[in-house]
């Protein structure tokens, strides 16, 4: 039983005394505006024409009818509603029973449903620069989000592997070769080598002609250009894959776009069958003007080249034929906005109804003031070195919660276990930043925010978790027998009502692709707890009545369990102690 099941209970009890579906009821049932009035309320208003009676009458009229039952304690008229007040034991039941399960939240609306998650998705051949973390920090939470409410989830890294850039790795790796160098090719040389070839372009401007040159030679199957394409790969990926471990990012599967090279022919042919191809100054697009859109979309360029669209046609035929999703989702930046708008209009315009199910889940920007990483690096531009790493992001904010952590560790297992307990609280810090605003709102990245140990921010959720569990721990009282309808006061109310609230919050989340929703929740709720917290003369969690301690440890519990699935969901620990 949840919350939304005694939304359900309540509009079926009205359901059976006034002439309205259930469904309609359920729909219109809203949260009174003050706790004393009750948990859930029907507004009588839309009733009166039909009934010719005022409002107030109806609902006094509809409460004298209803009696209190073992789900609802009291059920009365308040002004034009009829409200409904939770009983303890209902409440016991969906806020602390249900919350200290281990798959608190989990609900199986998504179920037979197949939700396909294409995020993350960097052009490689260089480390992953600080903004990257927006669209792998907000995929994996969709994911994670969408496996929760019931979905079968596909992750897929739709990798930025072809292209010219590669051609200019290889002018860069030959130039050093012949000069006597054995370059390497791991990731960070990868840099070094993509770098050093636009410093020297800047001054030969044969070079950007080579590197064409290699990129077609690639283009046309040439063995040893792919092969040594191939390593440049592989290397990236093996460097990516340390980063997503440590950020707990998996990915099903890495077809990037080069795994569509041998695909785009048959896509191209069916967009002829469609007759949606149009020549244009000797390159093939598609108009899209009948369908409000003003930009034509680029097929193949005039040298007979695919694009970036192409691929990404073809991508959505193939997940679809292989994957059967109901949903697709795009997590990638505001900026391509235009081009998944052109590819879904293309989609629909190829007769696939199931491109409805495909949606571009946008974002803002991430940007560091002038100052806050060192020097003068800005997120610019990746050729003049002037990018922010991710890895230097992250390495600075562990060293800045380790800083923390040694000036406040007084406990030896803690001081003991700093070195992971600051890798947790520094990358969960950096991954919070990334849900505290709606997504696609631009984020300033700063550091007194990211972690700040007072609010609103990870290590402060974290900080929350790990002192409710020492004060579980500290009571030596087994979670989970304690008697919840000993939790009466408001403030107790208004604690089990927050949690209860949770199963809805991730349904939101997940239809909204939103996970900043989650994030939000977890700060309210432990705002609420907090309040109840600091009132240590009604609530004192241990005293020496072992019956009030039982439940109050209980509810202490289903917060922690909460926070901890909470966090879990955003990619964040949650340390046991801290
Ligand atoms: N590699 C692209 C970029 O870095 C993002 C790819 C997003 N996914 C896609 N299917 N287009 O801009």
């Amino acid at each position: 039983m949840n919350l939304n099941d005694l939304y359900a209970a309540a509009a079926d009890l009205l359901a059976a005394k006034i002439d309205l579906p259930a469904a309609e009821i359920r729909a219109a049932l809203v949260q009174p505006p003050q706790p004393e009035m009750g948990d859930l309320g029907f507004p009588c208003f839309t009733l009166a024409k039909k009934l010719r009676a005022a409002p107030p009458k109806i609902a006094a009229d509809l409460a004298a009818q209803i009696s209190a039952s073992e789900l609802f304690a009291k059920i009365a008229a308040v002004g034009g509603y009829v409200n409904f007040t939770i009983s303890p034991a209902a409440l016991g039941e969906i806020a602390v029973k249900a919350a200290l399960a281990a798959d608190w939240g989990a609900s199986s609306a998504g179920n037979g449903k197949t939700v396909v998650i294409d995020f993350s998705s960097p052009n490689i051949a260089k480390p992953l620069a600080v903004h990257h973390i927006r669209s792998t920090m907000l995929g994996a939470a969709l994911a994670r989000l969408y496996a929760t409410t019931g979905w079968r989830v596909v992750t897929i890294n739709h990798l930025g592997d072809w292209g010219t850039n590669f051609g200019q790795l290889m002018v860069a790796y030959t130039r050093a070769k012949n000069s006597g160098e054995t370059p390497a090719t791991d990731l960070g040389a990868q840099l070094k080598l993509y770098l050093e070839f636009h410093q020297a372009a800047e001054t030969n401007s044969v070079l950007e002609e080579e590197a064409r040159a290699w990129f077609k030679k690639l283009e046309d199957g040439d063995a040893e250009t792919v092969k040594m394409w191939k390593i440049f790969v592989d290397e990236s990926v093996k460097g990516l894959q340390k980063l997503y471990d440590r950020l707990n990012v998996k990915f099903d599967h890495y077809t990037g776009e080069s795994f569509f090279n041998d695909k785009m022919a048959a896509t191209q042919r069916r967009l002829q069958e469609s007759g949606l191809l149009v020549k244009s100054d000797g390159a093939l697009v598609v108009e899209l003007q009948d369908v409000g859109i003003d930009a034509p979309c680029l097929i193949q360029k005039t040298d007979g080249a695919t694009t970036y669209a192409t691929r990404d046609l073809a991508a959505a035929e193939y997940r679809r034929r292989e994957y059967n999703f109901d949903k697709c989702l795009y997590v990638v930046a505001n900026q391509q906005e235009l081009h998944f708008r052109q590819i879904f209009a293309i989609l629909k315009k190829m007769g696939y109804a199931w491109a409805d199910g495909c949606e571009h889940v946008k974002f803002g920007m991430l940007s560091f003031a002038a100052g806050v990483f060192g020097e003068e690096r800005a997120t610019g531009s990746t050729r003049k070195g002037q990018i922010i790493f991710l890895d230097d992001v992250l390495a600075r904010a562990v060293e800045k919660a380790r800083e923390i952590i040694d000036a406040n560790g007084r406990d030896d297992e803690v001081k003991n276990n700093a070195g992971r307990l600051a890798e947790q609280v520094g990358v969960g810090a950096v991954i919070f930043s990334e849900f505290m605003q709606r997504r696609q709102k631009d984020v300033l990245f700063s550091w007194d925010k990211a972690l700040n140990m007072q609010g609103d921010s990870g290590p402060y959720l974290q900080y929350t978790h790990a002192r409710l569990s020492s004060l579980i721990a500290k009571s030596g009282v087994a979670v989970g027998g304690g008697d919840a309808q000993l939790l009466t006061s408001a403030l107790s109310r208004a604690v089990l009502l927050t949690l209860a609230e949770f199963p809805r919050v991730l349904l939101g989340a997940t239809a909204e692709n939103e996970p900043s929703r989650v994030a939000e929740y977890l700060l309210e709720l432990c705002a609420v707890f907090n309040r109840l917290y600091a009132d240590k003369k009604e609530h004192q969690i241990i005293t020496a009545d072992a019956a009030r301690t039982a439940a109050r440890i209980d509810l202490v519990a289903a917060v922690r369990n909460t926070l901890r699935r909470g966090l879990a969901v955003l990619g964040i620990a949650a340390p046991e102690k801290m």
